[in-house]
């Protein structure tokens, strides 16, 4: 591929930009007249995008952080071409197609013995939603009714209703009536103190008081690294206490693999780090790579059988008319093929050590905080957000696409990136930082 800057992409980008600035509403961005300031984009392969100047740049947001194969991988447009051709789509809840029972049975065999039963959405928000509806019927099919959720405050599980219900994040902040109680953790230390065995036994006895007092939990949901809430590494052993804390209240474990799944973090799922068995577990944007909509949610035999129990069709009353799309299927199954013959996720382990290596020095920067990282996510967090805009916006101006959340600058590169990428990521952002 050719990396020359400025190449004529034989597109106006004026006219581009001019034509969203009058009719597209994007979604978590101010509204104003001059418009949105980001790339236009039109093409990408591997881990760089192109926009409609010409300019190359290094996608370390991995589209919304979904990449893991990275862009105009051969193997995903055929698997989706080819499926395409063949079936789009066939309702599920009349009838099925091949893919979606292939690509059941393998995230079956990802999983820890005992959780096999799969269903299918089309987002991480809708994966939520299921998974909070399911929890809630599974106890009401045992006839023992439980509603109350524990989550983290600084968790973040989409964008729906119920998914916005259970953060404690501002822009999240309901704006209707509460639909069932939710117990919101406060991380009771800084980021950088949290992943400390103080930061475990200060987590541990948070979780035990919102889950031991008050009604018994429904669900205790959480992420394994809070993403949106700040790219937060958790401390290890958590997930561990979680679970025992659930074993001891009944509480389903639901773990949200949204972002941490397929790789991310250096594992397969970000609860492989505990060693774990969850009840439950959501999934998303790396389990297509980001090619097409698709999202799942694994469970037991245990909970999947309860719903034998419900009154009016003896199952699930939940699903979407795409959920289980043939082609996204289709298309996961081949990102797994990848993933394997690659080995990404231990790319992911060996080249999220360099890209935290290479970061930890802008320690060393009286504006920064902390830096963090676990597999291919890391965070550089700033004393204020306006630093942090000025950091992505100087990378940016450098050829590398950081996210900012808050304070923080995450990056989070495809997992099919190679160590002169994560050099040239690392070099970027440096000297980003020195030109502030
Ligand atoms: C951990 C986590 N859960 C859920 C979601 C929501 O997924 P979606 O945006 O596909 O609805 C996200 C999105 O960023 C996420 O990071």
């Amino acid at each position: 591929m050719s990396l020359t800057n400025g190449e004529n992409t034989g597109l106006d980008e004026e006219r581009a930009r001019e034509r969203d600035r009058r009719f597209v509403w994007h979604p978590w961005s101010p509204v104003n007249k001059s418009g949105h300031d980001g790339p236009v984009l039109v093409s990408g392969e591997g881990y760089r995008v192109r926009d409609a100047t010409g300019r190359f740049y290094l996608d370390a947001m991995a589209s919304a952080m979904n990449s893991s194969c990275g862009y105009a991988h051969p193997a995903l447009l055929a698997a989706a071409e080819r499926q395409l051709a063949r079936l789009p789509h066939f309702d599920l809840s009349v009838g099925s197609h091949l893919p979606v029972g292939r690509v059941a049975e393998r995230l079956g065999g990802l999983m820890p013995e005992g959780l096999g039963r799969t269903l299918f959405v089309n987002s991480g928000s809708e994966a939520t939603e299921a998974a909070v509806r399911i929890a809630h019927d599974y106890w009401t099919n045992k006839d023992e009714p439980r509603d109350r959720i524990v989550t983290f405050a600084d968790g973040y599980h989409g964008t729906t209703y119920v998914a916005q219900h259970l953060s404690g994040l501002p822009t999240n902040a309901l704006y209707g009536d509460e639909p069932f109680p939710v117990t919101k953790v406060r991380a009771p230390l800084a980021p950088r103190e949290l992943r400390t065995p103080e930061g475990l036994a200060a987590l541990t006895e948070a979780f035990e008081r919102a889950v031991l007092e008050g009604p018994p939990p429904a669900a205790v949901f959480v992420e394994a690294f809070l993403n949106v809430g700040g790219g937060v590494v958790l401390p290890g052993g958590l997930l561990r206490a979680l679970r025992e804390l659930c074993d001891r209240s009944g509480a389903l474990l639901i773990l949200d693999e949204v972002f941490c799944g397929f790789g991310r973090t250096g594992r397969m799922f970000g609860f492989e780090h505990d060693g774990i068995t969850p009840d439950l577990v959501t999934m998303s944007k790396g389990i297509s790579g980001g090619y097409v909509p698709f999202a799942a949610l694994t469970t037991t035999e245990e909970v999947y059988a309860s719903f034998a129990a419900d009154p009016l069709i003896g199952g699930l009353r939940y699903g979407h008319t795409t959920g289980g799309h043939a082609v996204a299927c289709a298309v996961a199954l081949a990102v797994l093929d990848v993933m394997e013959e690659q080995k990404l996720v231990e790319a992911s382990a060996a080249l999220g050590g360099q890209l935290l290596d290479g970061l930890l020095p802008m320690l060393d920067h009286p504006e920064i905080s902390d830096v963090r990282g676990l597999g291919l996510v890391a965070t550089v967090e700033c004393h204020r957000p306006e630093f942090a805009a000025g950091l992505v916006a100087g990378a940016a101006a450098r050829g590398v696409l950081l996210r900012r959340q808050g304070p923080c600058v995450m990056a989070i590169p495809p997992l099919i990136i190679d160590r002169s990428g994560i050099a040239e990521l690392v070099r970027s952002t440096g000297q980003a930082l020195a030109d502030l």
